[in-house]
């Protein structure tokens, strides 16, 4: 069977079967934003969505990110591939694939991707949060040092504590030596909780990842370390 990728800048039934069909199954319902959610953000061009289809048209695999121009950061915000496919490269394909579009076409960037600790529990359907950082780490992969979490659908209650923050790809201009730019990255996560949450709020757990932000001299990235 032959695989093509094929992106997508307008909700459509290519859309709406990889939402139902790859997204909904593979991500835990707190980290996954609704449909109608994603589908604006295809519509208001701040998204875009590439897929891996098979010979009659049917994804087996997808990512989709958002551009936040004025942070010039995007996100890898969800990449899944079908329970059946997995394994066998379709996913390292389609994520090179992407970076390199979204690298590219934005340059310069930042491309970033949130991912659970991997010391989380595996799950039949989710996947094994410690391959997958293994999965990461094969394409390059680098975690920032700062205590992330994923901005809560619905409100700070809401968040998934204690995520990984990867950067897949780094322009120079973006890049201090083993630190990112600290800036770019404040922005986008002030502009994340605020377009997630409603607000930036002066809790301690934002405090905590904005004051690991605004370290002087960037961001440091390297390996996972556990405890980190
Ligand atoms: C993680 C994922 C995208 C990888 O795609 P893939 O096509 O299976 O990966 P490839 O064949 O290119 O690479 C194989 C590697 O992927 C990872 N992987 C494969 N199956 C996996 C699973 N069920 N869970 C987690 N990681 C997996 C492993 O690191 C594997 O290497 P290994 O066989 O040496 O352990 C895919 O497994 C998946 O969709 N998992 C569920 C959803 C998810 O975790 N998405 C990413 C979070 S944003």
């Amino acid at each position: 069977m032959g695989f093509t990728t094929v992106e997508r800048s307008r909700p459509d039934a290519l859309f709406t079967a990889v939402y139902r069909g790859l997204f909904a199954p593979s991500f835990p319902p707190g980290e996954l934003g609704s449909e109608a959610s994603l589908a604006d953000a295809l519509r208001d061009g701040s998204a875009d969505l590439f897929a891996v289809v098979d010979d009659a048209g049917a994804p087996v695999a997808a990512a989709f990110g958002e551009w936040s121009a004025h942070a010039r950061v995007q996100l890898l915000t969800y990449l899944a591939v079908g329970p059946a496919a997995r394994g066998g490269g379709i996913g390292g394909r389609l994520l090179r694939e992407a970076v390199g579009a979204w690298a590219a076409r934005r340059d310069p960037c930042l491309v970033v991707a949130e991912i659970e600790d991997p010391r989380a529990p595996a799950h039949d359907a989710h996947g094994d949060p410690r391959r997958r950082l293994a999965f990461y780490e094969a394409a390059g992969a680098q975690v920032l040092d700062v205590p992330y979490f994923q901005p809560g659908f619905g409100g700070p209650g809401h968040r998934v504590l204690g995520m990984l923050l990867l950067v897949l790809h780094a322009a120079p201009q973006l890049r201090h030596g083993d630190a990112v730019d600290g800036e770019a990255l404040r922005t986008f996560m002030e502009d994340y909780l605020e377009a997630v949450e409603g607000a930036v709020t002066a809790d301690a757990a934002t405090t905590a990842l904005l004051e690991a932000l605004d370290r002087p001299g960037g961001v440091p990235m390297g390996p996972w370390r556990p405890g980190q």
